[in-house]
């Protein structure tokens, strides 16, 4: 069975046989293990050279996961918290998110598909990725809103965004809705790394970093715990969404 793991910022740990996938998007290097009944697609999100969030190329992404034959995905996000009572370093596992972005969000661009997102994460997973992560302390569930970035948020976006998210970030989407499109089950760990803007005195991408360096070795523990959980058949139905979609 062929599972992905998508890495944010700093999340480099699971290296293995490179290989590249070209896709109609580009070109994209996996990181390939074998974990015997497992097979490990692992992806550096921002790629070799680090490209900040609003370039990745998020299609090409999902597109080579799916060429690798990856039927489940587990992906890893860095956010803020817009919740005092979120401690900073927790995990959280978001359950809905909002896009703000203004990103290439479809694989359908020449035939009308409307996927259906009011389940927009694979229950299954999730249900594993929530399992796993309590064996390491206190995770909060929510929505995920996502700015476009590449600048942090203003005090006045965040007092707008609290009341309808809990956490703050970049990188969730078109990821989720790519992932969907492609009919792969997707689920996100986060890690918060800070109280969003306001919230704390300044924001500092160095705090950013620290937090998510402290909290990498629970996160991989939990990541590859889930990956081994994962059942090769799957009922939730992810895999059709795009079939059911189509007008
Ligand atoms: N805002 C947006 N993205 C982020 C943040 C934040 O506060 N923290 C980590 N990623």
């Amino acid at each position: 069975m062929k599972v992905g793991v998508i890495g944010g910022t700093g999340f480099y740990e699971m290296r293995g046989d490179e290989i590249e996938v070209e896709t109609p998007y580009g070109a994209v290097i996996l990181f390939y293990l074998d974990e015997g009944d497992r097979e490990i697609f692992f992806l550096p999100r921002h790629g070799k050279k680090h490209v900040p969030a609003h370039m990745v190329n998020y299609r090409a992404n999902i597109a080579a996961m799916k060429k690798a034959g990856v039927g489940a995905i587990v992906a890893i996000n860095t956010v803020g918290s817009m919740r005092r009572e979120f401690e900073i370093g927790s995990f959280f596992i978001p359950d809905d998110f909002i896009d703000f972005t203004c990103r290439k969000s479809t694989f359908f661009d020449k035939e009308a598909v409307h996927i259906d997102m009011s389940q927009p994460f694979c229950p299954i997973v999730r249900k594993i990725l929530i399992e796993e992560a309590m064996k390491k302390g206190k995770v909060n569930e929510g929505v995920y809103v996502v700015t476009e970035g590449p600048r942090l948020e203003t005090k006045a976006e965040i007092n707008m965004l609290k009341n309808f998210a809990h956490v703050v970030g970049m990188t969730l989407s078109p990821e989720v809705i790519l992932a969907r499109e492609a009919g792969i089950c997707y689920a996100s760990i986060c890690i918060i790394s800070n109280y969003a803007a306001g919230m704390q005195e300044k924001l500092d991408v160095e705090e950013i970093r620290r937090v998510y360096e402290e909290r990498k070795g629970d996160l991989m523990d939990v990541v590859k715990e889930a990956l081994k959980k994962i059942p090769e058949n799957r009922n939730c139905g992810c895999k059709y969404a795009a079939e059911r979609g189509k007008l």
